[in-house]
């Protein structure tokens, strides 16, 4: 007789594999998203069907952290959390306290009985029979429990580090034997570095840096403004450091973006003109891309600002970047803000007017801004970028070049340096696409750019 059979009676015999395969089930949470979860049998006769109840997993893993494993035909290590396809075969693996799972063996074309079914359905536990008593069981069960759980946390860890750079900031902050703290606590930690007189240059740029990281999020920004921070780095805008100018806006840019609360106070609160005394006045290019970074979220999505911004002369002040020496990286990024502000107005009216779209319809028609574009004679300065050598730039002109066409076009129809620049730009784009095309590549990029080159061309006949 065995010792298994010695020690236990049939009954807690049976009762101890079930514990087994629920324990399996509820740690790995694995019941809800593989309804034929097999586990190799031991002595299916025992198994009597009113134990049969499914068991229940709690399922607190996050279901994104659940990684799938193919086994093989050979036994393999099921680390926690992995899940196993339907009729894998798991077991227990009593020395390690590791499960492990493998492909069923072929079944030789055995039919199913119905008891061969209810086995199926209710899992098998494959056990290594000689030799073991219920002290080791539980021993086993304990490690499986100890190593899920540390498995677990050091694969939460891992998923934080990849995608959530705030916890991250966090854990930094843990490491620095900070206590852990709330965005809300540590941005007003950052907030009084910044303004604080005793502070240095190089703290207030690092506090500033570190506030950026927090008002991405909607509601940091609006405890940002709550806590006066938004008027703090309105006020940097006009420091007389440079560094200090230019994180002022960074953080200010990153306050704004689709962030209307923010936007109304940053309005308010003078942020405008600031802005675009950076932007007329002469400054590192640093200062004057963040200040550009800055002034598109304040405009996008925003009539009304975009509306203040033509009144003190914004689109003259953008202009003027055109005729500073070496601002020509900020060019094509001005051409994308125009752009967008233009499909912005311009995809309103589209769209269908619902009641909720009258007063905003009513706030782009206070915005004229194609009328100062064209007034300004944006349209040469526009069509000249496309002599630039960068495939992405030359698209983002193409791009305006074609929304303009509606209101340069008798400007471009006499522009012999134009027309050159487009025949120029179809040779290269043509030979580009058919390279491409060789490649397999049916719908590429060149192919595309090919394209907006020739309607223009097309609609300058
Ligand atoms: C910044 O410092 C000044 C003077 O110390 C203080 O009056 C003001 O309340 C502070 N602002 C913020 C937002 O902490
Ligand atoms: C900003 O700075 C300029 C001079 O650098 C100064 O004349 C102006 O008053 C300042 N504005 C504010 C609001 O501090």
């Amino acid at each position: 007789m065995s010792r298994w059979a010695g020690l236990l009676s049939t009954a807690a015999k049976v009762n101890l594999l079930l514990l087994v395969v629920s324990a399996v089930f509820s740690w790995s949470s694995l019941s809800d998203r593989v309804p034929e979860f097999a586990l190799t049998k031991i002595e299916e006769s025992d198994i009597k069907d009113d134990s049969g109840k499914e068991a229940v997993a709690e399922d607190d893993a996050d279901p994104e952290d659940l990684e799938v494993f193919y086994p093989t035909h050979q036994w393999q290590t099921l680390r926690p959390g992995q899940a196993v396809p339907a009729g894998s075969h798991v077991r227990l693996n009593l020395q390690t306290g590791d499960r492990e799972v493998k492909l069923p063996d072929s079944e030789n074309g055995k039919s199913d009985t119905r008891k061969e079914r209810r086995r199926k359905r209710l899992g098998k536990v494959d056990v290594d029979s000689t030799s073991f008593t219920s002290q080791e069981l539980k021993k086993a069960l304990a490690k499986m429990k100890e190593s899920e759980k540390a498995e677990r946390k050091a694969h939460e860890e891992e998923v934080r580090k990849k995608f959530r750079p705030i916890e991250q900031l966090k854990e930094e902050f843990e490491k620095l034997n900070v206590k852990m703290e709330t965005d809300y606590e540590i941005m007003v930690k950052l907030i009084s570095k910044f303004n604080s007189s005793a502070s240095t240059l190089d703290e207030k740029v690092a506090a500033l840096y570190d506030l950026e990281y927090y008002v991405h999020q909607v509601d940091n920004a609006k405890d940002f403004l709550s806590m006066g921070g938004l008027q703090l780095v309105i006020h940097g805008l006009n420091s007389s450091e440079a560094t200090l100018k230019e994180h002022s806006a960074f953080v200010l840019g990153a306050a704004l973006s689709s962030n209307p609360k923010v936007q109304i106070e940053a309005i308010e609160g003078g942020a405008l003109q600031k802005l675009l005394v950076i932007l007329a006045t002469e400054q590192p290019l640093a200062v004057k891309k963040k200040a550009l970074f800055a002034l598109s979220s304040m405009l996008r999505h925003f009539p009304y600002a975009q509306q203040q911004f033509l009144k003190l002369g914004g689109l003259q002040v953008l202009r003027s970047l055109f005729r500073q020496k070496g601002m020509e990286t900020l060019h094509v990024r001005v051409v994308t803000l125009l752009y967008d502000l233009i499909m912005e107005k311009m995809l309103l009216e589209d769209s269908q007017h619902g009641d909720h779209l009258e007063e905003k319809i009513q706030q782009y028609q206070q915005v004229k801004l194609v009328p100062a574009v064209v007034e300004q004679d944006w349209c040469v300065v526009v069509s000249n970028l496309l002599a630039m050598p960068e495939h992405d730039s030359r698209e983002k002109v193409l791009k305006m070049v074609g929304v303009l066409m509606a209101f340069c076009r008798e400007r471009y129809r006499g522009d012999q340096a134009l027309s050159t620049t487009l025949s120029l730009l179809r040779s290269e784009y043509e030979e580009l696409a058919a390279e491409e095309q060789r490649e397999g590549d049916k719908d590429g990029y060149f192919k595309e750019l090919l394209g907006s080159v020739n309607t223009i061309i097309q609609e300058l006949r």
